[in-house]
């Protein structure tokens, strides 16, 4: 499998092609994720994408650990990461150890990541020290919502990228061996890739990022509504929706099972 370390390494290697990264919850999408992606992120997106609460904030440790354990079983190539979800982790480096190694010794995954700049560097250098690798998420943090008031981008003023860029930075040295940013301003986030020495994974950020990753609902068609920053590459959604329109229809007109559904009765003189 990938490590930390070698996701890192990627950085500054121009040979290497940008990261490859995605969201999956379940065995079956860590299947299929694993033969493309380098890294494999359990986000705490699964409580809106799985769990259909309208922010990450419900999500706990529990619930990531059960859905980590069924991407490691399914995936053999990528490094698997794991969200810290809300309120498991900001209280302080201790109870973000905690929390982190319960995740590592009960699901074998690489990494855990969670969301912060500045404010969150001591946490990050207390558990990576502690051999957690730890990937960080600075520009829209998610579980902020509340403070935050909405999901929308960041760093659309240029008044606002020194801090931003600091955020990135303190993570990136605290220790973390890479760094999600979110959904900032397109040459914010080229800023941000060159001023930090880890590689910096953009989702509604910059193609000049280092890789990039994307919630594979929303990629796939699998949900409703998209944000801007998403590119539909497969309508999986409305194809599910005409197959089940068919087999409702088919079952209301008695068309379906058909003979090749079904199991004759076996004559006495046959054999097996
Ligand atoms: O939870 C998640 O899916 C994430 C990605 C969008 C980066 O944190
Ligand atoms: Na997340």
């Amino acid at each position: 499998r990938l490590t930390a370390p070698d996701i890192a390494a990627r950085k500054g290697d121009a040979e290497a092609a940008p990261i490859v990264a995605l969201t999956a919850y379940t065995a079956p999408m860590a299947r299929l994720v694993d033969q493309v992606a380098d890294v494999i992120l359990v986000g705490d997106s699964l409580g809106m994408v799985v769990y259909g609460y309208d922010s990450t904030l419900p999500v706990t440790v529990d619930m990531m650990i059960l859905h980590a354990q069924a991407v490691m079983r399914a995936s053999t190539r990528a490094l698997v990461v794991v969200d810290l979800p809300f309120a498991a982790y900001e209280a302080g480096p201790v109870q973000a150890f905690e929390a982190a190694a319960r995740i590592m010794k009960e699901t074998g995954c690489g990494a855990v990541k969670l969301e912060g700049g500045a404010h969150m560097a001591e946490t990050v250098r207390f558990i990576t020290q502690r051999g957690i690798p730890v990937m960080g998420h600075t520009g829209l943090t998610p579980q902020a919502i509340a403070t935050l008031g909405s999901f929308r981008a960041q760093g659309r003023e240029r008044a606002q990228w020194p801090q931003m860029i600091a955020d990135a930075q303190a993570i990136a040295e605290a220790g973390a061996f890479s760094v999600v940013v979110e959904a900032v301003a397109e040459p914010l986030a080229v800023e941000i890739t060159k001023a930090v020495h880890v590689p910096v994974i953009g989702i509604g950020a910059s193609a000049q990022c280092d890789g990039q990753i994307l919630v594979l609902d929303d990629m796939l068609g699998l949900t409703p509504r998209t944000p801007k920053f998403v590119r539909r590459y497969a309508e999986i959604g409305a194809q599910a929706e005409r197959a089940l329109a068919d087999y409702a229809q088919e079952v209301r007109e008695r068309r379906f099972p058909s003979p090749q559904q079904t199991y004759p009765e076996r004559k006495g003189d046959q054999k097996a």
